[in-house]
Parts: C-alpha cells; structure tokens; sequence
C-alpha cells in the first residue's frame, strides 16, 4: 500500500480492529504462533482450542494472508458470552453483530486483500460450536446473518438450504466454545488451506497447512538435499520449496503412477519444475548413502494407505532406508499414526527428538522428528 494510503488507514482504523484470529488443525497452535512472531506480523494475545490470537504491530500488513501453518486468518470482529445450549437465546447473538460493527471491519479488509471490496453484495456465515445444544449451526448462523444483513443492507444466504454462498459473499464466522462466542470475518475470499496449486490429490494427501509446519521443524537449509520418499501428490516437497528456495535439491519417489502424475500437476501448478520426481520403492531409493538433508514424508502405515513393495514384505525397510540415507547430521521428520513404536527407528540408528500430537479429522497422529544420536 502506498505510504499516503497506509497513513490515512492507521488514523481511521481503530485499535481493536488490529486484532486477528488465525485457526489451525488441533495441535499445531506452537507452530502458527511462532509463524506468526517469526515473521513479525504482531503480537500473540491468546492461543485457545485450534486457534491463536494476535495483535497486529502493523494493521494493514498483508503478510497475514501469507501465513503458512493457518487454515484460515480472520479479523476479530467481537466476543461476548457463549449464549449457552437453550434455543431462546439465540437473539443474543445479533448483540454480538452490532458490537463487532461490520461495516468498519469489511473496510479494514479490503486493506488487506486487494480484491476485496467495502460494499459486498451479501453476507455468509459458518458456525461451529461445542457442546450439546438445542438448536443447530443453521440456526445460529441465521440469528447472526439475519442481523449482519439488516445491519449491512444486503442479502443473506442461509446454508442451510445447502446450495454453496456466492464467492463474493462476505464470509463471517461464529464460534461458540462454551465459554464465549466469537464473530469474525474471513479476510480471504477462499480458506488459505486450499492452496492454489492444489488441483490433484491421492487418497491421505496432507493438509497443506501440517505438511508446512512439518517442513518447518525440518530445519532446511540452503544446499541441502531434500526427500520424500513417498510423495504422493507431492504436498511435503511443494511446501518445502515454496518455503525454502534456498535448498539445493527436491527429490520425490513413489511407487504408485497414479500418485507419480498428482505430484507431477501439481508441481506444474505451483511452478516448480526443480522438484524432481521418479518411481520407486521407498525400501529402495535409487540414491547413495549419505545425501539426503532433510527426510519429509507421511508413510503408508496402512491407515488411510496400504504400503506396497518392500514395505509390504518389511515394515522395518522404511526405517532402514531412511537411516542409510541421511548425512550424519540429517534430520527426518515424519507422520505417523498412533500408536507407532519407534524401537525400529532406534535400532536402525535414528533417535526421535520430539514428537507432538496433532489431530486431523478427529484422528490423532504423531509429528516425529529424528536425528542421528550426536
Ligand atoms: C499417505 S500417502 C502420501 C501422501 C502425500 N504426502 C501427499 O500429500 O499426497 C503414502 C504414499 O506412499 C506410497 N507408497 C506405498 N508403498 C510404497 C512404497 N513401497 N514405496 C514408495 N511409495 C509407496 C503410496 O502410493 C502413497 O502415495
């Protein structure tokens, strides 16, 4: 934003409209926060269930949009007490509307995401709540619409009449976690978790933002080789060079074609021809001992994927290999469904030094990462 521009904006913009909300898989609120103060984007207020609030030290920078570990980043628009399960006290929620004053916060969006507009040509919500209730999402996502629409002078598309809102919908968002409620508008037109380069997936392909965090905790650095042994549509790699074009190798393998080619669009999409993919079996990866950095993958573990090949015949393979391909300081970091025993990494030389539950989908997983024993 020009200088001028981003001036008039700090006087008009008034400090509680600074505040932001960024929500995440269940798990990785550590990492979205540090995300968030490494890339100096404000300052953490609170971090909740799936969720991290923050200040922010500049509150037109669009680097909020950047976040890589969110799936979603939102303006707070208010909070107020969770109205409980009793369906009269759903005409509470629209205090909540006139106190998040709609009409100064979709101002302050479009200060953010350049393709946003002041006047929306109608409102959607999405509600979530936690606990028994006697009423249902749709209800509450009408008490707050219905308000936000008379507010706004504009149109109110129900969900619940199943049909998707029209894309230039202002997307706002109720959560009610027992103790508050809290209203918020998306700044993004589409949820940051759904990447553009995204167009094809396998059956398990990562949520983008977890394969981001697990990259993150990979520690990559410039030269280093990079591998997924096990590529599938090539989620881990793509997050890991859209982060750190400062590696010098991404090498990706997979036994199946049919994953091979999903790797392979997306790579295209995401303009990153130097990911190199091949087919192979991740008990026997075509390179030398020794050359591979930086380990990234999510295995087959039979959870959502059947392994294949030598995996099949030898769980242990995949250890193994791993072992004889990292440097002495390499570091692998892995998905693993739980419980997973490690003893097999242990003994082939590899020593988890931090292991951390995340849940995805309701399920939970284990994020490891391993190093060889200094
Ligand atoms: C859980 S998926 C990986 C998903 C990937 N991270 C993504 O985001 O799309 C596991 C992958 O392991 C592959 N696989 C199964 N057995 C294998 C083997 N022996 N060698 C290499 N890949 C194998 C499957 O084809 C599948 O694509």
């Amino acid at each position: 934003m020009a200088p001028s521009r981003a001036l008039a904006w700090e006087k008009t913009i008034m400090r509680d409209d600074a505040l932001f909300v960024a929500r995440c898989a269940r798990g990785l609120e550590p990492q979205l926060a540090t995300e968030i103060l490494q890339r100096e984007l404000g300052s953490i207020t609170a971090i909740g269930h799936r969720t991290v609030h923050f200040r922010a030290w500049r509150p037109y920078d669009t680097g909020v949009t950047g976040l890589r570990t969110a799936d979603d980043v939102f303006l707070l628009g208010a909070k107020g007490r969770d109205i409980g399960g009793r369906r009269p006290s759903l005409p509470e929620l629209a205090d909540l509307v006139r106190k998040a004053a709609p009409e100064r916060l979709l101002h302050h969006r479009t200060t953010l995401v350049p393709q946003a507009t002041g006047d929306v040509p109608g409102v959607e919500v999405s509600a979530s709540f936690l606990g028994r209730r006697n009423f249902n999402r749709y209800d509450a996502e009408d008490a707050v619409g219905n308000e936000l629409a008379a507010q706004l002078k504009v149109p109110y598309h129900p969900r619940r009449t199943g049909g998707a809102p029209p894309p230039d919908y202002a997307p706002w968002r109720l959560t009610l976690d027992g103790t508050r409620a809290t209203l918020l508008l998306r700044i993004t037109p589409r949820p940051l978790h759904r990447r553009p380069y995204k167009q094809s997936t396998v059956p398990g392909s990562l949520h983008p933002p977890l394969a981001a965090a697990m990259t993150r905790l990979a520690d990559i650095g410039p030269g280093h080789t990079v591998l997924d042994p096990c590529c599938g549509a090539g989620t881990l790699l793509i997050e890991a060079a859209l982060a750190h074009p400062e590696a010098a190798r991404y090498q990706g393998y997979d036994i199946d074609p049919t994953a091979l080619a999903a790797a392979r669009a997306n790579r295209t999409t995401a303009s990153l021809a130097r990911i190199r993919l091949h087919r192979a079996d991740a008990g026997r990866i075509p390179l030398p001992d020794a050359t591979v950095d930086r380990i990234v993958c999510n295995p087959p573990w039979g959870t959502q994927v059947e392994p294949k090949a030598r995996l099949a015949k030898t769980p242990t393979a995949c250890w193994q290999e791993l072992s004889r391909l990292l440097t002495p300081q390499g570091i692998a970091v892995l998905l693993l469904p739980t419980p997973t025993p490690l003893s097999p990494a242990i003994e082939a030389g590899l020593l988890p030094t931090h292991t951390q539950r995340i849940h995805l989908a309701g399920s939970p997983r284990y994020v490891v990462k391993l190093e060889r024993p200094g």
